[in-house]
């Protein structure tokens, strides 16, 4: 089964990209912040917890993450691929997720890193927060501390894959087709 990691700062195109890549290749796509936003919509405990964080750009602790990825990878053992967005984003949480394929004689084949500006990425969350009704899109002040988290816990995680020689920086800006374009290529 192929693993890969759809990578970058908060707008950047994750999740976006995740779903042309679903359509040209058939994996799936896990998105972290999606089931977090399954739990806090269903007031889970889960739900409850991790909104504590969420609301205010900060990270929710890595193992709850690692938990519900752990689970994920449990039932879907037999699919052509997995996308992952929005996660690992923290040493800690790359480290679980290699561990978690090496159990299955499996490992990340690359890490695809989305290069946006930042007041590209400010632009977008902005324009998103009219309409997302994401508390985290909400205001400037959450959407830049989320920036600044992803750049002080998640931006080492490119040392950590290069160093496994599995890091593809992808430009991220240009028309989300172009984008597609540049990801499938590489
Ligand atoms: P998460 O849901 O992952 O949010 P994020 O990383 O902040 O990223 P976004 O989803 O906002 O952006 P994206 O890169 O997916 O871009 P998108 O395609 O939407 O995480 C939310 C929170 O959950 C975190 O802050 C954290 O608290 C918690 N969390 C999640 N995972 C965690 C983990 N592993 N560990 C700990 N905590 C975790 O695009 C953005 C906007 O731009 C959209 O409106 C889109 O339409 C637009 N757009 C996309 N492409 C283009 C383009 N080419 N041109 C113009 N506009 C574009
Ligand atoms: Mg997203």
């Amino acid at each position: 089964m192929n693993h890969i990691v759809l990578f970058g700062p908060p707008g950047c195109g994750k999740g976006t990209q995740a779903q042309m890549l679903v359509e040209h290749c058939s994996y799936q796509h896990v998105s972290t912040g999606e089931l977090l936003r399954v739990e806090m919509s269903g007031d889970t405990e889960l739900g409850l917890e991790a909104k504590k964080y969420i609301d205010k750009g900060e990270l929710v602790p890595d193992q709850t993450v690692i938990g519900m990825i752990c689970h994920y990878l449990k039932e879907n053992g037999k699919v052509p691929g997995i996308i992952y967005d929005g996660f690992p984003r923290t040493i800690t949480q790359a480290e679980a997720l290699d561990e978690m394929l090496a159990s299955r004689n499996e490992n990340i084949g690359g890490l695809f890193s989305l290069e946006v500006p930042h007041e590209e990425l400010i632009k977008r969350l902005t324009l998103r927060g009219i309409s997302s009704g994401r508390i985290d899109d909400s205001d400037i002040a959450t959407i830049e501390n989320r920036i600044s988290v992803y750049e002080e816990k998640t931006q080492p995680l490119i040392d950590y894959y290069t160093r496994q020689g599995k890091y593809y920086g992808i430009l991220g800006t240009g028309t989300i087709e172009e984008i597609a374009e540049r990801l499938i290529n590489a």
